[in-house]
C-alpha cells in the first residue's frame, strides 16, 4: 500500500541521482542486491510524470519574454484606451494604457515617463479612447486543414480510415498558405484551436495556433505551447505536462461516414476507451511495482503509440472537445465520461444542450462549456431545435458559453458577430465578449497566457473602431505576440452611439418558450387584427416610393404616431394630427414603438427558402432539379423549365423565423447542382399555405441558370448552351422562356462568381443584343469577383446580387474578394454602386435569412458613409426585386401595396431593434409578433 509515500520518497531520491546511491544503501542492509534495470531512472521519472496534472508551471508568470517573441519587435505603448481586461467575470474596464514588450503585456494602467524612458525605441499608438480587448480566441476552427479556397488537394480535415483514431494530429495537415489567416486576423482573431473534422468519433489531436506569419514559415512555429509529445522531446521532468487537445464527435457525422448507427458509434467509443483505460491500468500497476523497487520480471513500461493520447485523456490531461448536438448523443457521452472517468472541456455545436443542463452537470470531472453558433441551425435533424436563446439560457444555468466559428463553416473573421448576436438575444455583455476571448482561452487551457489584457500575458490585443458588441465592429489594429498585424489599416469614425454597449431588446418570454416547447416554440402568428392600430412613439418611417426607399423622420420628441387600419397606413405624423376624435372613439390598439420605426418588409434571395425544411434531409425538401446539360435530356414527360412555385412549402421554420425578423418575402429559384435551375418565384414568408391570400407575390419571376467550374460540364460548354438557348431557342417550354429573355420580358439570372466568367457574360449579352437588336435584362448573382469589373458591368447595365453580402474565398472562382475595412477602403458593394451597378444583397443558407436586416445594416456601416440607410434597405427590397423580376406593378387601389414591419427600440437595421409587427395591406391585417 501507501504508493503515494513511496512515490514521494523516490522522487526525492531521483533528485539526488539515485542510481549511484542505491546499491550502496542495499549493501548496508546486507541483503542481496535487488535487480535494477538500466532504464530504471528514466522509467521512474516517467512513472512520476504520469500523475502530474497538465498546465503551466507555477513560476510561469516570472517570464520576462515570450517563447514566441520575435526579435526586433519594438516595445509598444497603446495610449488612451478603454480596456476590457477579461478580469472580474468580464466586467473590468480600465481607462488607460497598455505597454507591450518581449511579446508580453508588461503593464496595464498608467506609466510614468520614467518608466517609459526605460524602453528606448518605444512605439506609441494613440487609441484615442477606442476599445481594446484581448485578441479573439476561436475554440473551434479548421483553418489550414479545411482549405480556403477549397481545393481537393488540400482537404486534410477528416480521415476516412476509421471511427476512433486518437493518434491523428490536425497539425500534420496545417497549410500555412491558406487565404483565411490574413482575413481572420483582420477580424481580430489571434488564436484558433485547429480541430480535426467530425467524420470520426475520435478524430484525433487538435492544436492551438497563433494566426500570424512566422519567420520560420512552418506549421510547427505557429503552435501555441505545444505538448512535448509532438516531437518526442523529453521535457524537464520537474515541469508539468502541457495541455493537449482532442476532437470527438457524436451523432450524425461519424455515423453517416461509416454507415453506422448511433449504437455502433457509441460502441466504437467504449471499445477505444476500454483500450486506453486498460493500458492506463497496466501502466499504473507497472509503476506501482517499479516504484516499490519490484523490477524482477517487470519488463518494459507498457505503452502504445496509437493509444498514448487517449490514455492521457483518461489521465485528465487533454482538453476534449466534442462535436455533439442532441440529448441522445449528449447522454451517451456523459455516460461514457463516467464509465471511463475523463473530463470534457466543451460540447460543440451542442444545439440541444440548453434543454438538458442537468445532464451536462453529470459529466465526469465537472460541467463542460458549450461552444455554439448564434443563429446557424436547422441544417440537419440534430440541429433542428437550435435556439438563438441558448447562450442566454446556458448562462442562467451557470454554464460557460463560448461562441465558435467552425471555420470555414462560418468565416472566423466574423466570430465576434456571433458574440454580438448572442448578446442581442440575451447573453450579458460581459459574458458575450468573454465567449470569444477569456472564456474560450480558459476552456482551451491557455487562460494563463491568452484571453486577458493582463500583465504577464501574451501581447495579443485588438484596438476596435467601436464597442466590440456593436454591429460591424472592426479592428483598427491587431497585435499578436506584440507584432502589429495590419499594415495601413483603413479605419473610419463610427457614430458615437456605436461606442457603447448596444441596448438590446428583451427576449425573456421567447427564451422561456424555447425551453417550454422543447426547442420548437410555435412560430405562426397568433395575434392578427384587421382593426385600427396606433403605433406611437415612432421615430422614423422608411417607405417604398417609385422603386426607391424614402426616409421620413418623424422627429425625436416621441410625439409621433402611425395609424393603421386593415393593414394600411391611414395617418402618420404628430399625435394631434392623427388622433382625431373619430379615431379615438374607435379605441385603437395602441402600441408603443419606443423610438422605433416602420420599414418596408425585406425580400430575401439566394437560399432555398420555401423549398427546404431541413437541408440535409431530402425527404423534407423539394429536391434538386434534373440538369439536362450534365445528365442528358430530361424524360419527355417532364420537359420544360422547372418552376420553383410548384415546389413551395409554407410554414418552414426558417421562413417563419425570417418573417419574425422583418423578411416578409422570398424569391426562390429551383435548387440545382448544375447549369439549369429553372423559373424563380416570389412569395410571402409568413403565410401558412399557397392558397392563402397574398401567398404568391409573382408566380414566375425570372429564368435562372448557373455557370461554374467544377460542374460536370466545362465552363465553355455551359456558355455554349446559354448562347444557343438565347440565339436559337428550341421549340417547347424551355425555348419559350429563353425567347422571353431575348425579348426583354423577363430577366436572365446567372449565378457566377469568377470575374472571367462574368466578363464572358458581358460579351455574351453584347453579342445577343447586337444580333437580336434588343436589350436583355441580365443579373449576376453570387458575383464575389464582380467588383473587378464594376465599370464594365455598370456600362453594360448588368445588375449584381452579392451573395454572401460579405465575401469569403470559398472556392477558386471567388477567391479574389474585396475584403473591405480594415484591409481595403472600398467594399464590393461600394465599388459596384459607385459604378452605377444596380445592386442587391443575397443570402446563402436558409438559417441566415433572418439576419438579412443586419447584413444590410452592416453593408451600410462598412461603406464609411457611402451607403445611406435608405440605399441599404433597397439592397434587400426594391433593387433586389427589380433585378430578379419580382417588381410588382403598382396597384392604384393601394397606396402602399407592400408589407411594412414595425420595430421597437430602433430601426430595422440595428442591434437595438426588435421586430414587433407586420403591416400587410394585401391581407388587410396587422400581425403582432
Ligand atoms: C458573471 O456575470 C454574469 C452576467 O452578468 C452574472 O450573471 C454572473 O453571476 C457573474 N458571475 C460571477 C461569478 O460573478
Ligand atoms: C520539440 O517541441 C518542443 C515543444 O514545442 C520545443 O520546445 C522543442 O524545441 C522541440 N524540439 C525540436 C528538436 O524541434
Ligand atoms: C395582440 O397584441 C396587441 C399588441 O401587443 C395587444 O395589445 C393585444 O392584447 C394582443 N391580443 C391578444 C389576443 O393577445
Ligand atoms: C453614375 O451615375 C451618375 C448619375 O447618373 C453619373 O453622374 C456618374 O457619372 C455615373 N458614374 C459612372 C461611373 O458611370
Amino acid at each position: 500500500m501507501a504508493p503515494a509515500s513511496n512515490k514521494r520518497r523516490w522522487s526525492a531520491l531521483l533528485g539526488l541521482a539515485c542510481l549511484a546511491v542505491l546499491p550502496a544503501a542495499y549493501q548496508l542492509l546486507a541483503q542481496p542486491p535487488a535487480f535494477v534495470p538500466a532504464h530504471a531512472e528514466e522509467t521512474l521519472a516517467r512513472c512520476e510524470a504520469l500523475h502530474k496534472p497538465a498546465g503551466p508551471p507555477d513560476n510561469f508568470h516570472d517570464r520576462t519574454q515570450s517563447d514566441r517573441f520575435v526579435p526586433g519587435t519594438p516595445p509598444t505603448l497603446i495610449k488612451n484606451a478603454r480596456i476590457w481586461t477579461g478580469l472580474h467575470n468580464g466586467t473590468e474596464v480600465i481607462e488607460g494604457d497598455v505597454l507591450l514588450d518581449g511579446g508580453l503585456i508588461v503593464g496595464v494602467g498608467h506609466f510614468s515617463s520614467g518608466e517609459l524612458t526605460a524602453y528606448g525605441s518605444l512605439k506609441v499608438v494613440d487609441a484615442a479612447g477606442a476599445w481594446v480587448t484581448p485578441g479573439i480566441v476561436d475554440i473551434h476552427s479548421h483553418l489550414g486543414d479545411g482549405p480556403s479556397p477549397a481545393l481537393d488537394g488540400a482537404e486534410d480535415d477528416n480521415s476516412l480510415k476509421g471511427t476512433a483514431q486518437p493518434w491523428l494530429r490536425s497539425l500534420d495537415g496545417l497549410n500555412t498558405h491558406d487565404d483565411s489567416y490574413r482575413l481572420s486576423i483582420s477580424g481580430g482573431v489571434t488564436t484558433a484551436l485547429v480541430l480535426p473534422g467530425s467524420a470520426n468519433a475520435i478524430g484525433g489531436q487538435a492544436f492551438p495556433i497563433k494566426l500570424r506569419h512566422t519567420d520560420e514559415r512552418s506549421p510547427t512555429s505557429m503552435l501555441l505551447e505545444p505538448p512535448f509529445t509532438i516531437n518526442a522531446s523529453v521535457p524537464d521532468p520537474a515541469l508539468p505536462p502541457r495541455w493537449r487537445h482532442m476532437k470527438h464527435a457524436c451523432g450524425e457525422n461519424p455515423s453517416r461516414v461509416y454507415k453506422d448507427t448511433r449504437l455502433d458509434t457509441a460502441w466504437a467509443y467504449r471499445n477505444a476507451y476500454n483500450t486506453a483505460f486498460q493500458l492506463k491500468k497496466k501502466q499504473d500497476d507497472y509503476c506501482e511495482k517499479a516504484t516499490a523497487g519490484k523490477w524482477e520480471g517487470l519488463g518494459k513500461f507498457p505503452d502504445d503509440l496509437q493509444w498514448e493520447a487517449l490514455v492521457d485523456v483518461v489521465r485528465g490531461r487533454v482538453k476534449v472537445n466534442v462535436h455533439c448536438y442532441e440529448a441522445v448523443d449528449l447522454d451517451d457521452m456523459v455516460r461514457l465520461t463516467n464509465e471511463f472517468q475523463f473530463p470534457i472541456a466543451a460540447f460543440h455545436h451542442a444545439h440541444e444542450t440548453y434543454l438538458v443542463p442537468d445532464l451536462l452537470k453529470k459529466t465526469y470531472g465537472g460541467t463542460p462549456a458549450v461552444a455554439l453558433f448564434a443563429t446557424n441551425g436547422r441544417y440537419k435533424r440534430e440541429a433542428y431545435r437550435q435556439s438563438e436563446f441558448a447562450p442566454k439560457i446556458h448562462a442562467s444555468n451557470g454554464i460557460t458559453v463560448l461562441m465558435k466559428s467552425d471555420h470555414p463553416v462560418l468565416n472566423s473573421r466574423f466570430l465576434l458577430y456571433e458574440a454580438q448576436q448572442a448578446h442581442y438575444y440575451g447573453l450579458a455583455d460581459n459574458l458575450a465578449i468573454a465567449s470569444v476571448t477569456s472564456n474560450s482561452a480558459v476552456v482551451m487551457g491557455m487562460g494563463h497566457r491568452i484571453g486577458f489584457v493582463r500583465k504577464g500575458w501574451d501581447a495579443d490585443l485588438v484596438i476596435w473602431d467601436s464597442h466590440p458588441l456593436a454591429l460591424g465592429a472592426t479592428p483598427a489594429q491587431v497585435f499578436i505576440d506584440g507584432v502589429a498585424q495590419l499594415d495601413a489599416p483603413f479605419v473610419y469614425p463610427k457614430p458615437q452611439a456605436f461606442q457603447e454597449v448596444p441596448r438590446t431588446p428583451n427576449f425573456d418570454e421567447e427564451a422561456k418558450e424555447a425551453v417550454e416547447f422543447d426547442g420548437l416554440p410555435p412560430l405562426e402568428t397568433s395575434n392578427t387584427t384587421e382593426g385600427l392600430v396606433a403605433f406611437v412613439n415612432v421615430h422614423s418611417v422608411f417607405s417604398r416610393e417609385n422603386g426607391k426607399i424614402q426616409l421620413k423622420s418623424l422627429g425625436e420628441d416621441g410625439d409621433n404616431v402611425v395609424i393603421v387600419r386593415a393593414g394600411r397606413v391611414i395617418c402618420e405624423g404628430a399625435r394631434t394630427t392623427c388622433f382625431t376624435d373619430a379615431i379615438l372613439n374607435e379605441e385603437p390598439t395602441v402600441f408603443d414603438l419606443e423610438g422605433g420605426s416602420l420599414s418596408p418588409g425585406l425580400t430575401t434571395f439566394g437560399a432555398p427558402v420555401g423549398l427546404e425544411s431541413i437541408n440535409q434531409e431530402p425527404s423534407t425538401n423539394d429536391g434538386v432539379v434534373w440538369d439536362a446539360l450534365s445528365k442528358g435530356d430530361i424524360p419527355k414527360i417532364a420537359e420544360g423549365l422547372v418552376r420553383a412555385v410548384d415546389g413551395l412549402q409554407f410554414s418552414t421554420r426558417d421562413a417563419l423565423i425570417a418573417y419574425r425578423y422583418g423578411v416578409t418575402h422570398a424569391i426562390t429559384a429551383p435548387v440545382s447542382y448544375g447549369f439549369f435551375s429553372g423559373l424563380g418565384t416570389a412569395f410571402a414568408t409568413g403565410v401558412s399555405n399557397k392558397l392563402q391570400k397574398g401567398a404568391i407575390l409573382k408566380e414566375v419571376t425570372a429564368v435562372h441558370v448557373s455557370v461554374s467550374p467544377g460542374d460536370s460540364t466545362s465552363v465553355s460548354t455551359q456558355i455554349a448552351a446559354l448562347r444557343k438557348l438565347l440565339l436559337s431557342p428550341p421549340d417547347g417550354d424551355t425555348g419559350s422562356w429563353f425567347a422571353k429573355v431575348v425579348d426583354g420580358e423577363i430577366p436572365l439570372v446567372v449565378e457566377a462568381h469568377s470575374a472571367d466568367i462574368i466578363a464572358t457574360l458581358v460579351l455574351l449579352k453584347r453579342e445577343i443584343e447586337e444580333k437580336k437588336g434588343q436589350k436583355i435584362r441580365l443579373t449576376i448573382t453570387g458575383a464575389q469577383e464582380a467588383h473587378l469589373l464594376a465599370k464594365e458591368l455598370g456600362e453594360a447595365d448588368i445588375g449584381v446580387i452579392l451573395k454572401p453580402a460579405r465575401g469569403f474565398p470559398t472556392a477558386w472562382e471567388d477567391r479574389r474578394i474585396l475584403p473591405g475595412p480594415p484591409l481595403t477602403k472600398h467594399t464590393a458593394a461600394t465599388t459596384l454602386l459607385e459604378a452605377n451597378v444596380t445592386l442587391g444583397i443575397g443570402t446563402v443558407e436558409n438559417w441566415d435569412t433572418r439576419n438579412l436586416r443586419l447584413d444590410v445594416g452592416w453593408t451600410a456601416l462598412e461603406a464609411a458613409g457611402g451607403i445611406s440607410k435608405e440605399e441599404a434597405l433597397a439592397l434587400a427590397s426594391t433593387s433586389l426585386e427589380k433585378l430578379l423580376g419580382a417588381e410588382v406593378t403598382t396597384d392604384d387601389s393601394l397606396e402602399s401595396p407592400r408589407d411594412m414591419v414595425a420595430t421597437k427600440g430602433g430601426d430595422l437595421l440595428s442591434l437595438e431593434a426588435k421586430v414587433v409587427g407586420v403591416i400587410s395591406p394585401c391581407r388587410g391585417v396587422v400581425d403582432f409578433l
